[in-house]
């Protein structure tokens, strides 16, 4: 096996060149080639690297035989075609959030990186965080006792994408957290929003979860909001938890809050007792997720381990997007996944 990985970043946008930067920061990887198809773009990256080759022709970098593997940072409905050609010619690959635009397309993906023996993972920075691993280690230890909710808010003044809408852009990253930290399965999913430029693009959707357990899981996105909120919160029977990624430091806070309830047989009420305790703010490793993931990636490939953020993570994402999308054109109709 190689002890260094190749690679070629294709597309060199917003995200791009933090993908570039941390994978360089890596011993066992060499960025051999930054794609893109605009010119401009290319040349800031030389500028910064000169020893890195540019390039506008995907598919030639594709077939070269010095390339292990292949990073993909373009917009999302390019994915699918990128990947297949680059698993098809033996890469390993790696996709930015969401994997790719269909259920179909994630399944053929999957399919064609099984056949070529390929590592095949999805960008799904969140889990790389030292607060979701934090808050997986606080489910994992029983410090918030059965889960009964999972409540996200991930709105600003957000760009609106040509190609995909609020859910698709923003709620990867918010699903792909609440996959990796809770294991029970979702049924059906509900979704309601609506498109504010008329083109059929929602900037604003409420997408619900629902599960057999009784838990719930509820997401609120928007590129319409005059601020900023990265929250979630998550409910559990012992303490309620709620994250804030744009704290500084205190990111985490554990409440003692909760509730008991009786229920009164005569009258047919309940009777609810309230707790409001202390709150406790856990210490929370501050590493650059996205050297995690990188690293994940290359040791993949290098050790045949199975990455955190794999693709089949990948396909739920995508399986409860698409669900998303059905009910959202339906007005919130309960569609079963
Ligand atoms: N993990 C994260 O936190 C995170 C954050 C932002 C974006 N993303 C994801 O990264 C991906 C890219 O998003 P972005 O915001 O960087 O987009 P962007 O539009 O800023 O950049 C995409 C780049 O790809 C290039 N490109 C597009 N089509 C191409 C083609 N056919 N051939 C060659 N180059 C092409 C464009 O010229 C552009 O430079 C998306 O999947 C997005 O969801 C992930």
């Amino acid at each position: 096996m190689k002890s260094c990985i190749k690679i070629a970043v294709l597309g060199y946008g917003y995200w791009g060149p933090n993908l570039v930067r941390n994978f360089r920061n890596l011993d066992n990887c060499k960025v051999e080639c930054v794609i893109d198809n605009r010119k401009e773009r290319l040349e800031i990256a030389k500028n910064l690297y000169p020893d890195i080759q540019i390039s506008t022709d995907v598919y030639s970098v594709i077939q070269n035989q010095n390339i292990d593997a292949f990073v993909i940072a373009t917009p999302v409905s390019t994915h699918f075609e990128f990947a297949l050609n680059a698993l098809k010619n033996k890469k390993h690959v790696l996709i930015e959030k969401p994997m790719v635009s269909s259920v179909k397309e994630a399944e053929i993906l999957i399919e064609a990186a099984i056949a070529n023996k390929s590592v095949l993972m999805i960008d799904h920075t969140y889990i790389y965080t030292g607060s979701v691993g934090k808050i997986h280690e606080l489910i994992n230890n029983n410090t918030l006792g059965t889960l009964k909710y999972f409540d996200s808010t991930r709105i600003n003044l957000g760009l609106f994408q040509p190609d995909i809408n609020v859910l698709w852009d923003l709620a990867p990253h918010d699903i792909s957290i609440l996959l990796h930290i809770f294991k029970e399965k979702p049924f059906s999913v509900n979704a309601t929003g609506i498109s504010h430029t008329g083109n059929g693009i929602e900037n604003i959707a409420y997408m619900t979860l629902n599960y057999s357990s009784g838990f719930i899981a509820h997401f609120n996105c928007s590129w319409t909001s005059p601020v900023k909120l990265r929250f979630i919160l998550i409910g559990g029977d012992k303490k309620m938890l709620l994250f804030n990624d744009l704290e500084p430091t205190e990111k985490i806070k554990i409440y003692d809050t909760g509730y008991t309830y009786n229920t009164d047989d005569e009258r047919k009420k309940i009777l609810v007792d309230y707790r409001a305790g202390d709150i406790y703010i856990p210490k929370v490793e501050n590493n650059e997720a996205l050297s995690n993931m990188a690293k994940d990636f290359i040791n993949a490939i290098i050790k045949g381990k199975q990455p955190e953020s794999d693709m089949y993570l990948g396909l739920e994402v995508v399986k409860i997007l698409e669900a998303a999308g059905q009910s959202l054109k339906n007005r919130g109709k309960e569609i079963n996944l």
